[in-house]
C-alpha cells in the first residue's frame, strides 16, 4: 500500500500471545513503559498494538459506534493513546471485517468509515483487520478494501495489517494475501495462526518460500506475532525463529512480556545486527535457496544492500549475472541433532537470465550475527560446523 508507511518491516509488541483477552490498561501503561526501559523501542520496537477484546459487548445503540471495555479501560482508549504516545511509542488497534470479531465481540462489517474515524479520532497509528465471522470471501475482498480506503481518507497516517486468509477479488478466483495485499496492505498474514510452539514454526516456515517477491517497501508478508520469550521453546529455537523472520522480511511484532524479559531473551530480540537484516533499505525479502533432499536442513537468504551495489551489479552483469554483493544467511538445520551446512556462494546468485554463465570464483567475507564475529575470508564454499538441532 502506497501510503509512505512500513518502507521497512514494521516493529513493534501485540498483546495476543502474552495475553488473549486477559489485559487492562494498567498492564499497557506498563508494557509502554517497560518499552523504553528495556531498550526495545530504541531497538525499533515502535508499534505498541491491542489485539482482540480491547471492545465492549455491543456498539452504542444510539450513534452506532464501537465501544471500549470500560471494565478493562476505566480512562478510555484516547487516554491510553496518549499515554503510548507520550512515551514515544505509536499506537496500534484491532476489529475485524466480519460481524464479529474471533473473540465475538462486535465486528466492522459496513461500519468501515465510521469505525475508521473513531480510530483516526483516538489517535491509532496501526490498525490490525481480522476476518472472523465473515465466511463469504467476496464480501471479505469488499471489506478489505474498503478498509484500505477508510484509512488512507483519514486525516491522519495509519499503517494497515491485513489477516484476511484467503479473498475474492475478480470472478471466481480465490487469491491468497501475497497476491492481491501489496496493493491494499501493508502488510498481511501468509498463514493460521503461530502458537509457541516448534512444529508451528516449521508449518509458518514451509509456506512462507516463494512468496518474496511480494513483500518491498509499503508492503511486507506477515509471518505473524513472534513467540520468542513465551517460555515454552529453546532459547536456540527463538534464535531460528528470529533468524528467519529477520531474513523473511516478515515484520518484528514481538509478543511477551516485555516486564519480565530475561536478559537473553532480550539480546535475542535486540540483536541489532539481525534486525538491520530484517529493516536493510535494499527493501527484499528473502527467500529459500536451497533445500537438503531429505529435508533436514534449509538455506535462506536475502539481498543486503551494498554501498557499491549498482557499480557491481553492472559489471558482473556484463557476465550474464545479476547478483548482488552482500547477503544475509541463514543456515537453517531442522534436524533434532547437531550437524555441518555448506553455503555454495555460487547459490546466491540469480542464474535465471543466463542458463549456463561462466562460473567465477567467488571470494566472501563471512561474519556471524549472533556471534558478533568476522569469520575470515572464504572462497567458493563456507561451511558451519556442529550447528545445534532445530
Ligand atoms: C485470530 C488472529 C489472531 C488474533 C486472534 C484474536 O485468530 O489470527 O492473530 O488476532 O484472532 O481473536
Amino acid at each position: 500500500l502506497n501510503n509512505g508507511l512500513a518502507l521497512t518491516p514494521p516493529m513493534g509488541w501485540s498483546t495476543w500471545n502474552v495475553f488473549h483477552c486477559d489485559y487492562n490498561e494498567t498492564d499497557l501503561m506498563g508494557m509502554a513503559d517497560a518499552m523504553v526501559a528495556s531498550g526495545m523501542l530504541s531497538a525499533g520496537y515502535k508499534y505498541l498494538n491491542i489485539d482482540d477484546c480491547w471492545e465492549a459487548a455491543s456498539r452504542d445503540p444510539v450513534s452506532g459506534m464501537l465501544k471500549y471495555n470500560e471494565t478493562r479501560f476505566p480512562h478510555g482508549i484516547s487516554a491510553l493513546a496518549d499515554y503510548i504516545h507520550s512515551k514515544g511509542l505509536l499506537f496500534g488497534i484491532y476489529t475485524s471485517s466480519g460481524e464479529w470479531t474471533c473473540q465475538r465481540y462486535p465486528g466492522s462489517w459496513q461500519h468501515e468509515y465510521l469505525d475508521a474515524a473513531l480510530f483516526a479520532s483516538w489517535k491509532v497509528d496501526f490498525v490490525k483487520l481480522d476476518c472472523c465471522y465473515q465466511d463469504n470471501v467476496k464480501d471479505r475482498a469488499t471489506a478489505f478494501i474498503r478498509w484500505s480506503q477508510a484509512l488512507t481518507s483519514q486525516n491522519r497516517s495509519i499503517l494497515y495489517s491485513c489477516d484476511s486468509d484467503e479473498l475474492i477479488l475478480n470472478e471466481n478466483n480465490q487469491e491468497f494475501p501475497s497476491q492481491w495485499a501489496p496493493n491494499y496492505c501493508n502488510m498481511a498474514r501468509i498463514w493460521w495462526d503461530i502458537s509457541d510452539k516448534w512444529e508451528t514454526i516449521m508449518n509458518i516456515i514451509d509456506h512462507s518460500a516463494n512468496i518474496y517477491y511480494a513483500s518491498g517497501p509499503g508492503y511486507w508478508n506477515d509471518l505473524d506475532i513472534l513467540t520468542v520469550g513465551l517460555g515454552r521453546q529453546t532459547l536456540v529455537e527463538y534464535m531460528t525463529q528470529f533468524s528467519l523472520w529477520s531474513v523473511i522480511s516478515s515484520p518484528l511484532i514481538a509478543g511477551n512480556d516485555i516486564r519480565k524479559m530475561s536478559k537473553e531473551v532480550g539480546e535475542i530480540l535486540m540483536n541489532k545486527e539481525v534486525i538491520a537484516i530484517n529493516q536493510d533499505k535494499l527493501g527484499r525479502s528473502g527467500n529459500m535457496i536451497h533445500r537438503a533432499v531429505d529435508g533436514s536442513y534449509e538455506i535462506w537468504a536475502k539481498p543486503i544492500y551494498h554501498e557499491n551495489t549498482s557499480q557491481i551489479q553492472t559489471a558482473i552483469h556484463s557476465l550474464g549475472f545479476t547478483p548482488l554483493p552482500r547477503h544475509a544467511v541463514v543456515l537453517f538445520n531442522r534436524r533434532d541433532s547437531i550437524t555441518n551446512i555448506t553455503l555454495e556462494f555460487d547459490d546466491l546468485f540469480d542464474h535465471r537470465l543466463s542458463p549456463h554463465p561462466p562460473t567465477p570464483t567467488w571470494t566472501a567475507s563471512v561474519r556471524d550475527l549472533w556471534l558478533h564475529e568476522d569469520l575470515g575470508q572464504f572462497t567458493e564454499t563456507w561451511t558451519a560446523t556442529n550447528i545445534p538441532g532445530h
